[in-house]
């Protein structure tokens, strides 16, 4: 492997988008390395919407027994940039209900999750509905780890009608879509006349 100049060093610091702070530059090739040799990009941000709510109740179960609408499984895990899983992430997460509204007075289709010892995370919810502000379903994602940038940012989905059946073509429709990559294929699993929707969204964070 060839040396890097100093100069190639703070060009490829640059193009990583990282910025010199007090670690000076060795600090800043250290993380240049890690994030390049991770292969790891951030997860793109996000609007967080007019719908937050500070405080969720730390809970996984979003749906209740009975709970209309399609069920929806969610699972994942938080890395960082530097290809390491997060164990001591939160990821904050709530949506609209199945008919497209927010509990703006409890807490419902709201919750704050740990992440476990491999960074995984798990809620059960709905497929969110739509509402007439937006154009595509969404549940919105708030995560904090500590030496990490917090991500604001949504989960879109691959079957919603909104994208036409071709996500890669169509996720402009929503001009809050910004990102392809925020559109996750949807599984159905269980019985037929019961199916449950079950979407993998990984979350990469950057490192302050
Ligand atoms: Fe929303």
């Amino acid at each position: 492997m060839t040396p890097l100049t100093r100069r190639e060093m703070l060009q490829r610091c640059a193009a990583l988008g990282l910025l010199c702070g007090g670690g000076g530059i060795r600090g800043c090739v250290a993380e240049a390395f890690a994030r390049a040799e991770s292969g790891r990009v951030p997860t793109p941000r996000n609007e967080m919407g007019p719908f937050y709510r500070r405080k969720a109740p730390v809970q996984s179960v979003l749906r209740a027994p009975g709970d209309p609408g399609l069920p929806l499984t969610v699972v994942g895990s938080v890395w960082d940039v530097r290809g390491e899983f997060r164990p001591d992430a939160t990821v904050e997460v709530w949506q609209a209900n199945h008919e497209g509204r927010y509990d703006l007075e409890g807490y419902r289709y709201r919750g704050l999750l740990q992440t476990d010892p491999r960074g995984g995370y798990r809620f059960e919810s709905v497929m969110p509905g739509h509402y007439p502000d937006r154009v595509a379903q969404h549940i919105h994602y708030l995560v904090r780890a500590p030496g990490c940038r917090p991500l604001i940012t949504q989960l879109y989905f691959a079957t919603d009608p909104a994208f036409d059946g071709d996500p890669d073509r169509n996720y402009g429709k929503d001009p809050l879509v910004l990102s392809r990559e925020l559109i996750r294929p949807v599984l159905l699993t269980g019985d037929p006349g019961q199916p449950v929707a079950q979407v993998t969204f990984e979350l990469c964070l950057e490192r302050l």
